[in-house]
Formats: structure tokens, sequence, C-alpha cells
């Protein structure tokens, strides 16, 4: 079931978005041993770095060293570089977190797009052992202006992937153009999925496609 909540600022979104994230984990970590957390790039990284350590302050039983966290894209770039999502995370977000923090699984990009991508699905399955699909406690999804989603963007072939759980863009439109995501099979497999947008040029697409579709 769907639901649609707005918030006045980015602040106010910020702070329940972080709220969700560290209930979400003390419910899983409490009846599952652990919590397993997919994220994305762009402002979700400064968003989290701000909210995340003061809700995590008030939820003790949210525990990030339970914590399994993935990507739910990622650009082929070195770690250090500034638009690698998993080196955001790690020097905005996690470096902020209690030791020993969560578990990370990084996607290795010297690798290259096709072989990244099946590393990336191989170290997914193996932290998912069992059912077909790994089935993720929370994804923590953005939203792009033309309504892109993870590096999954509209009319790209990517969206029609049945079998990988992982895929690989040369051509994306945002930059940088190579990428692995997280295809449709594994998203949709998730116990919950946010879609979190802010700002002014996500609306017209939020309007039109997302609440159109969501009714
Ligand atoms: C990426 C993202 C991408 C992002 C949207 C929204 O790595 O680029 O995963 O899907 O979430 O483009 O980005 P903003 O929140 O920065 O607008």
């Amino acid at each position: 079931m769907a639901a649609v909540s707005v918030f006045p600022s980015q602040r106010e979104l910020g702070a329940a978005l972080a709220r969700l994230v560290t209930e979400a984990a003390a419910e899983a970590v409490a009846s599952s041993g652990r919590f397993t957390l997919g994220l994305s790039g762009g402002s979700l990284v400064a968003l989290l770095a701000r909210e995340l350590p003061p809700a995590l302050s008030a939820a003790p039983g949210a525990d990030p060293s339970r914590w399994l966290v993935a990507f739910c894209d990622e650009r082929l770039v070195p770690p250090e570089h500034p638009e690698s999502t998993g080196g955001a995370y790690r020097s905005q977000v996690f470096s902020q977190l209690p030791s020993p923090g969560p578990q990370v699984l990084s996607v290795s990009p010297e690798l290259g797009p096709a072989a990244a991508a099946r590393d990336y699905e191989e170290q997914l399955r193996k932290a998912f052992p069992g059912p077909a699909v790994p089935q993720f406690d929370l994804l923590l999804l953005g939203l792009g202006p033309d309504g892109h989603t993870c590096s999954l963007f509209p009319g790209h072939a990517l969206l029609q992937e049945q079998h990988s759980l992982v895929g690989f863009l040369e051509d994306s439109p945002k930059p940088p153009p190579r990428r692995v995501t997280m295809t449709l099979p594994l998203l949709n497999s998730a116990r919950r999925v946010l879609l979190v947008a802010a700002g002014a040029s996500k609306a017209p697409v939020l309007k039109g496609e997302i609440l159109g579709v969501l009714g």
C-alpha cells in the first residue's frame, strides 16, 4: 500500500526520514537480529548526514552495528572521487556512527561495468542466503526530475531486466555515465521502499507520473 507524506521543508523531511529509518532498524534488529538497508546517492547523503546521528541517539534499539547496508546504485568512479556514492556515505554518514558501524557492501568500480555488476550481485546473494531474490527491510530511493530512480532511467532497456539483481549502464543521462544499479525485481522485493523527493524540480514528475500511478 503506497502512502504519500508531504513536508514543508527539507529539515522536516530529513528529520522524519531519519526517524523512520531508526524505527525500522529497531524493529528489524529486535525481530531478526539485523537490519538490511539500501541507500541511494544524490541529496539523500546530506539529508542523512545531518539527521541520522541525532535520530540514532534517540533510538537505542536501532544499533547500526547490526545493519547490513548496500547501495541501490553506484557511479563507477574511484571511492575517493567526489561523485562516489559509497565514498560520500563513508565520509559524511558512516564516519559519524558509533564504532564498529554497519557492514557495508561496496561496488568495485575498477572491475569495469559488467564485472562490477556481477560482483555486486554475488555479494548481495552471499549476504542474503536463501530466497531467489533478496528482500531488504528498507530501500531509500531518490527521484530525478525525469522520473528516474536509482540508475533506472525512463525508456532505458534496464527497466526490462527480469533476471539479474544488478544491472550496469554506460550511457546514464545523469553524469557520470557508467553506473551499476539494482534492478526492478530486487527493488520490488523489498519489505518497504521510501521514494524521497525534495525540491521544486521534482514536483511535475511527482504530480504527473508518480502520484498518477499511485492514484
Ligand atoms: C544517483 C542516484 C539518483 C538520485 C536521483 C535524485 O546516484 O545519482 O542514486 O537516482 O537518487 O538522481 O538525486 P537528487 O536527490 O540529488 O536530486
